[in-house]
């Protein structure tokens, strides 16, 4: 009997064995696809280009026109300009705008239009955009107009007023400029919409609540808009960075000069990641945007969704208190 009992407990512990083994294995495959995906797509196209050329260029395969703004969107402006590309810019500041439209024009000789429209208005100013943007043959829009929190904040902290910026620019602007652009792209069967997400849409981020929720709105529309519109000829990227330097995390700076904060030194100039986000156009449907980044994403994948609010939570709640009192430098 007692050597029945034992071979049943062998029996189990096999079992047992052999159902974490298998979970284990189908965790790590889920792991490695989830996060090889994009840099073997990366490697397979890149070679494919090397090897065989004759690649069209972003102009002849997506049209010649690119809606695009300032900070990561003016890198992104840049980039596509170099690639012979046309280019709408589009934000509030207009003076800023004629800026960076002049600098692009003389920098890569190329067509630089500007279109003033301000996100914050929400849903009466989209009937203009529409008739004007109706015009061009736009290829690519880049999604990335954005507002933050100037730094963490507690919700019932936050003024109304940037409530409602969060959720009409960040999320208002990219589902109605694509539902604009759409349908011409539709007509040429053509066209790339790349929308800016954020590593922050990987967790919920508290004291900066809404701002994550935003991305992870763009993560969720963006992925789902590359199924609906893949049957259609037109390709839709979902861009997700981590910390980059620009207006919007000018608070992670340090005031004092000399001073070294973790988070500061890990911010990624917005040149370098555009140099890498470029090269992912047209060949991968979703990058981080920097190799780097990739690194955080993947480690941070790892980890089961609770630990995951975890880590944002100890993080978030450090900002909090570091940068309470604090107010944005000027730039
Ligand atoms: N920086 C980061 O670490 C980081 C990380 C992950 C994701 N992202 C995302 O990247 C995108 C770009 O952010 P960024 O860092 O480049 O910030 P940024 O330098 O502040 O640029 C934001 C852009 O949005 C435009 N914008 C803001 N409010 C607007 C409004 N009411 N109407 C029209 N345009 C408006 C700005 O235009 P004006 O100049 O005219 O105001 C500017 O062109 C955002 O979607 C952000 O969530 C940023």
């Amino acid at each position: 009997m007692c050597f029945g009992l034992g071979r049943a407990n062998n029996r189990s512990a096999g079992m047992l064995t052999l159902l974490t083994t298998i979970i284990g294995v189908y965790s790590v495959a889920c792991w490695l696809y989830e996060n090889l995906r994009t840099p073997v797509l990366l490697l397979l196209r890149g070679a494919q280009k090397f090897f065989l050329g004759g690649q069209q260029s972003l102009p002849e395969k997506y049209g010649p026109w690119a809606g695009a703004s300032d900070g990561i969107g003016k890198g992104y402006a840049h980039f596509l300009a170099s690639q012979g590309m046309k280019l709408l810019l589009i934000a509030r500041n207009e003076a800023k705008l004629k800026r960076v439209a002049d600098e692009i024009a003389a920098k890569h000789s190329t067509d630089t239009d500007i279109l003033v429209a301000d996100f914050s208005r929400g849903e009466e100013i989209y009937e203009r955009l529409e008739s004007e943007l109706r015009s061009l043959d736009i290829g690519i829009l880049v999604n990335n107009v954005g507002v933050i929190n100037e730094k963490p904040i507690r919700l019932e902290q936050m003024e109304k007023r940037l409530l409602w910026d969060l959720i009409n620019i960040n999320v208002g602007a990219a589902t109605l400029l694509s539902n604009i652009v759409i349908p011409q792209m539709k007509k040429r069967h053509r066209g790339l919409i790349i929308n800016i997400s954020s590593l922050s849409s990987l967790a919920p981020t508290p004291y900066l609540a809404v701002y994550a929720a935003t991305k992870a709105y763009m993560t969720s529309f963006s992925l789902a808009l590359r199924e609906e519109l893949a049957p259609h000829g037109i390709e839709c990227q979902t861009v997700s960075p981590g910390y980059v330097h620009t207006s919007m995390t000018e608070y992670l700076v340090p005031a004092t000069d000399g001073q070294k904060d973790s988070l500061s030194t890990r911010l990624v100039k917005v040149a370098d990641m555009i140099r890498y986000a470029g090269f992912t156009i047209a060949k991968a449907d979703q990058t981080t945007g920097h190799w780097s980044h990739g690194i955080q994403t993947a480690i941070l994948k790892m980890l089961p969704a609770s630990l995951k609010l975890r880590v944002f939570t100890k993080l978030y709640t450090k900002l909090l208190h570091e940068h309470s009192g604090t107010t944005k430098k000027q730039t």
